[in-house]
């Protein structure tokens, strides 16, 4: 029987690539979104002659996270690798947006994360095998203001990666970031950021985040920067530029044209 992958958020943009490499590669797939354009999703990735399971619930809730749980363990087979993909982006001004949209993010990019990979550790520990993929971003090596709860839950993602393949050492389960730059999906479009200069400069290629995941997770390394050569640079220039230089950046990237 071919092995089994299954990847949170699949319906469109990175998720939905790296559930298409991973169909190319041999592996069955279980995938998530929260709308019925998930059978869309699925259609287009049994093009790669595997079988795909598809479910739609919002990741932002227990039931949701819990449910695609069951609906993979319900397939009966062992989950070779797990794509923690689907996460939402929030821009605005902190002090004008909606509290819910705040704890909307938090819901999806951190608990959501942390509850399907609870899951997903505890049954692979057991099987002494398996891969995790946690997707987080190039956002989380800066401060992020008008971002300013995206990117700490990006941080988390990261840390919590990390933290966790180290745990998980002798297991025979790893661990890998995929800390993508901006990157040429509807991403910005839906975190309400379509009038920031960031939805409007360069962005990364999709299939070349995707693919520099798929890459790092099957060679087990703990972390990639997902994007081309300058991104890959900005994440090494990150680490020694002061947190108010990269924040005050950012700012300019991501304030929306009614707050400039
Ligand atoms: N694009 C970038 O510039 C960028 C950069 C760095 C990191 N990332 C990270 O990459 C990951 C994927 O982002 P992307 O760019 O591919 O975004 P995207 O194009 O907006 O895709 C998000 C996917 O998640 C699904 N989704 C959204 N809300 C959901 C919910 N509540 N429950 C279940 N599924 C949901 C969407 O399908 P439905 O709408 O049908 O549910 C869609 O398939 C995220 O974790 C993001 O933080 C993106």
């Amino acid at each position: 029987m071919s092995k089994l992958a299954i990847i949170s958020g699949a319906y469109s943009g990175i998720g939905f690539e790296i559930a298409r490499i991973l169909g190319n590669m041999g592996y069955d797939l279980a995938i998530s979104g929260s709308s019925d354009r998930i059978h869309d999703a699925k259609t287009e990735l049994k093009k790669t002659g595997v079988e795909v399971y598809a479910f739609q619930a919002d990741a932002a809730t227990y039931e949701g996270v819990e449910g695609f749980w069951q609906f993979t363990k319900d397939l009966g087979r062992n989950v070779d690798i797990a794509i923690l993909n689907v996460g939402i982006g929030l821009g605005g001004a902190f002090v004008d947006n909606k509290l819910e949209d705040d704890f909307r993010v938090i819901a999806i990019n951190i608990t959501g994360t942390v509850h399907l990979a609870k899951r997903v550790v505890q049954h692979m520990v057991p099987n002494k095998a398996g891969r995790i993929m946690i997707v987080s971003s190039l956002s989380a090596t800066t401060p992020t203001p008008f971002e300013t709860v995206y990117g700490p839950s990006k941080a988390f993602g990261y840390m919590f990666a990390e933290s966790l393949r180290e745990e998980l050492r002798d297991t025979g389960v790893s661990v890998t970031a995929l800390l993508p730059g901006a990157t040429n999906t509807r991403f910005h479009k839906n975190a309400g950021m379509a009038t920031s200069k960031i939805d409007h400069g360069p962005k990364n290629d999709l299939h070349e985040v995707a693919q520099q995941g798929v890459d790092a997770l099957m060679q087990n390394e703990d972390m990639v920067v997902g994007g081309n050569a300058a991104t890959k640079q900005q994440a090494i220039d990150n680490r020694a530029t002061p947190e108010t230089v990269k924040a005050a950046r950012h700012a300019i990237l991501c304030k929306l044209n009614s707050e400039q």
